[in-house]
């Protein structure tokens, strides 16, 4: 059975449309930061304050390389994720990979909802913030548009990603 990998910018809805399409597969759904959390009791927050973003990247692709030797699952990533370590090749290899596109201002206006839990942009302004994200998007858009499928994440039909799931499945 397949495991499907989300992937694409902080922001763009992987958690959101993770469950979503988990529960229309009828597949466990996880997600890859809430692992990390919980198996490190601690935030991502905390982790980047206590040890380092380089800490986090190591135990980032440690936990991806854990859970994909389980069954069949939806896996949302962070933001980094298919950006370090290989860890975009590790995915294409062991599932199908899914990259929800959306644009700067539509990422940008959705992350300032919810800065606070995320180390990279929490101290930014308004105008920071959009151009923190053109300029990383540019940089990770390489790495995010080896996915198998590339979607757009702002008009996403579950329905329609489900079905093309299945079918490509059989
Ligand atoms: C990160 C994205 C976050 C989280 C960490 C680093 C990034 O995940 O992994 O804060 O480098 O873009 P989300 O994309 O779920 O916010």
């Amino acid at each position: 059975m397949m495991n499907i990998y989300l992937i694409g910018f902080m922001g763009c809805g992987k958690t959101t449309v993770g469950k979503k399409l988990a529960s229309k597969l009828g597949k466990p759904f996880i997600d890859l930061d809430l692992q990390i959390e919980e198996e490190q009791g601690r935030s991502i927050r905390q982790i980047f304050e206590e040890f380092g973003e380089d800490y986090f990247r190591k135990l980032e692709s440690e936990t991806l390389k854990s859970i994909s030797k389980l069954e069949s699952f939806v896996l949302s990533v962070g933001g980094g994720t298919p950006c370090h370590s290989g860890n975009i090749d590790f995915m294409k290899k062991t599932g199908l990979t899914i990259y929800l596109e959306m644009t700067p201002a539509q990422l940008a206006s959705r992350i300032r909802q919810n800065k606070s839990k995320r180390p990279l942009v929490k101290d930014l302004n308004d105008s920071e913030l959009l151009e923190f994200v053109r300029i990383k998007l540019e940089e990770r858009r390489l790495f995010y548009e080896k996915a198998h499928w590339v979607v757009d994440g702002f008009k996403i039909d579950i329905a329609g990603l489900t079905a093309k799931i299945k079918e490509f499945r059989q």
